[in-house]
């Protein structure tokens, strides 16, 4: 299905009030190729959406967005593990609880992520001590030029925190249109995180992790349904085990988290929140009162106004502790994507 001049409010979790020229809705690979040429022909910019969930829309799309509807999940078992081979077009979510329903474990503690299940390598999506590289066997990345499906592996995905090629080199002309996941039948629960670690790892199932992980998640983050907002509007530093010792003298209790690379990482929301920037509002546009790393809309925000807001928090970090923030969230002005950092300074 292809639209002209079509609203984008129900296609990012911010709700923003943004157009696109085109929206073209893709259930097959063909129609993806197809709005690529014709964008191409026109000399128009050209964006693969999925649930909009990461996505800051900074003024109107000059161009065309396509919404990746691929769908499928197959299921293979074999002695050591399921293989599942998925549409990019599959709700993250519905993923996970379709396998828990199956009896497979593995994605559990990625339960109720947003999006969909092609943007999930793009930022390698994590939670409660878990990344989506510790499960995925392959990515298909289609080609938009040429049709060609390449299968890549996870070296050549080269996934890091919030990272992957996708974010860099495969960037324009180039769609995710399949992800393959190897989930284990040696099923060892993950349960380092908080409130995870109280479940006892001798008897727990993965039904129940599932069941805390949404449970701990609906507590902390807003339904983007209720209240718009992208979930962590910025990634969690990583300063050197220096930085880190000299901050913790003086905070003795700060959240960190040492890396295998002597990097430690801290919490953007904890840095925030010692900002007293809980509840602060520009326009409508605020910092959530439940986890200051989330900006949310509170009805009838602009993209103007989360900028100065994100801005305003970013400076007021950076004033007191001299770390500078980047954001997670991506920003799209008229013709693609622009530099967040530059935005922001
Ligand atoms: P979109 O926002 O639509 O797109 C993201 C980027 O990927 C864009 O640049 C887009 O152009 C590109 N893209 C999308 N699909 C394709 C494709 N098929 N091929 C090529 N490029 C494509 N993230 C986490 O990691 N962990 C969390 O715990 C987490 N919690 C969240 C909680 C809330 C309430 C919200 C709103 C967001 C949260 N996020 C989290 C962020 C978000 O859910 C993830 O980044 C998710 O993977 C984005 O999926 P999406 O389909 O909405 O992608
Ligand atoms: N904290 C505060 N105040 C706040 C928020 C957090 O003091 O307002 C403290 C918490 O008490 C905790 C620490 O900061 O000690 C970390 O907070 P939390 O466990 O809530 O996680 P986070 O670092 O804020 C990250 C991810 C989330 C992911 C959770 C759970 C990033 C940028 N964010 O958040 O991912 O769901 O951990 O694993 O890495 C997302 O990427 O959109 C996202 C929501």
């Amino acid at each position: 299905m292809s639209t002209e001049s079509a609203s984008l409010k129900n296609y990012n979790t911010f709700a923003l009030p943004v157009n696109t020229a085109h929206l073209v809705i893709a259930e097959q690979i063909e129609m993806m190729i197809k709005a690529w040429q014709k964008a191409q022909k026109r000399q128009e910019p050209f964006l693969v959406l999925g649930e909009g969930s990461n996505m800051l829309f900074l003024e109107n799309f000059a161009g065309t967005v396509v919404i990746n509807e691929l769908k499928g999940i197959e299921i293979r078992e074999e002695q050591d593990a399921w293989y599942l081979h998925v549409g990019a077009g599959e709700n993250w979510h519905h993923l996970v609880k379709h396998t828990i329903e199956c009896g497979i474990p593995g994605l559990e503690n990625l339960a109720l992520i947003p999006g969909l299940v092609g943007s999930a390598p793009i930022q390698n999506i994590g939670a409660y001590g878990m990344e989506l590289r510790q499960v995925c066997e392959y990515v298909d990345l289609l080609n938009l030029t040429t049709g060609e499906i390449d299968r890549m592996d996870p070296q050549r995905c080269e996934f890091g925190y919030r990272e992957s090629v996708f974010k860099h080199e495969f960037k324009q002309g180039f769609a995710i249109v399949g992800v393959g996941f190897r989930l284990s039948k040696q099923w060892c629960p993950q349960l380092n995180y908080g409130e995870l670690s109280k479940l006892d790892p001798q008897t727990v199932t993965p039904q129940q992790v599932y069941d805390a992980v949404c449970a701990t998640r609906r507590t902390k983050l807003p339904d983007p349904r209720v209240m718009g907002n992208a979930g962590s509007f910025f990634k969690n530093p990583q300063v050197s085990g220096d930085v880190a010792n000299e901050l913790l003298t003086q905070y003795p209790s700060m959240p960190h988290y040492p890396q295998s690379d002597g990097q430690v990482k801290l919490a953007a929301g904890w840095l925030i929140d010692q900002c007293s920037l809980k509840g602060y509002q520009i326009g409508g546009a605020a910092v959530h009162r439940q986890q200051a790393l989330v900006l949310v809309n509170t009805g009838n925000a602009s993209s103007q106004d989360l900028v100065a807001l994100a801005r305003h928090v970013r400076n007021t970090v950076a004033s007191k502790f001299d770390i500078w923030l980047e954001p997670e969230v991506r920003f799209i002005a008229a013709t693609g994507e622009v530099d967040a950092i530059e935005v922001l300074s």
